[in-house]
């Protein structure tokens, strides 16, 4: 680690952030997407690399170039995100899932284009495998963060999700709030701890959010540690 990191407060740790958006391949030359910028999950990156940690920055479909100064892995489906993920975490000390994972995919991809045919088509969709579920039932020292955009209810959503997911924090948004949706450079989250709700953060950019999150998530880790 550099000089001087000894005093921040994740030198040392393995810090694994995902963001943007999944590609779920229909054939070579179509896929089912989303809105995604990965604005929020570089910002997290950022703003955990700053706190002195070794970041691991695993990035599906993004807008915005990718941060300096970590290791990035590039994915495209939730299954990739899945194995990048389950790579990473046997020594990751803290996983922040700021991606948007795709809920279903096309149940078969075609290897070639698909021909156009007869009037109508239908795409079967299946679900994918919940990245966040999945790892947080087989959490062991990880401190997990996850996040939940809602439109509606957000306060029961987020609650549902944490013990659900089994996350330590989690983020939740309005993503109807002017200024907290995707693509937006500001951001207005309420954070969740196990205990139920922390704070209210106030309308700010994504890399002061960013800063605000990490810093409740690595005192949150340190007292666990303890
Ligand atoms: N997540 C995940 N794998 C998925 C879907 C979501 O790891 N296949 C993660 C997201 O990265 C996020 C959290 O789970 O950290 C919540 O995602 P969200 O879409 O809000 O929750 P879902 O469980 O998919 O529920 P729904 O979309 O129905 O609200
Ligand atoms: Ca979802």
């Amino acid at each position: 680690s550099k000089p001087g990191n000894g005093s921040l407060p994740l030198a040392g740790k393995k810090v694994v952030v995902t963001a943007g958006g999944t590609i779920e391949r229909i054939d070579p030359v179509r896929y089912i997407t989303n809105d995604s910028s990965g604005k929020m999950g570089a910002a997290l990156a950022q703003a955990a690399r700053d706190l002195g940690a070794d970041v691991k920055l695993i990035a599906g479909k993004v807008q915005i170039p990718l941060p300096p100064g970590m290791d990035i892995i590039r994915i495209e489906s939730a299954e990739d995100m899945y194995e990048a993920c389950l790579n990473e975490w046997a020594d990751t000390d803290m996983l922040i899932m700021a991606a948007a994972i795709a809920d279903y995919r096309p149940k078969s991809s075609s290897p070639r284009k698909i021909k156009k045919g007869g009037e109508h088509m239908a795409l079967e969709l299946v679900k994918t495998v919940d990245v966040l579920q999945t790892l947080g039932s087989q959490k062991e020292h990880q401190f997990l963060v996850g996040f939940a955009a809602e439109t509606n209810d957000i306060d029961v959503y987020a609650a549902e999700k944490l013990q659900r997911k089994n996350c330590d924090l989690l983020v939740a948004n309005d993503v109807t709030q002017a200024g907290a949706g995707f693509g937006t450079d500001t951001n207005i989250v309420r954070l969740f701890g196990r205990e139920g709700k922390i704070a209210d953060l106030p309308k700010q950019s994504k890399a002061d959010t960013a800063r605000d999150i990490l810093l409740e998530a690595s005192r949150r880790m340190a007292e666990g540690a303890k």
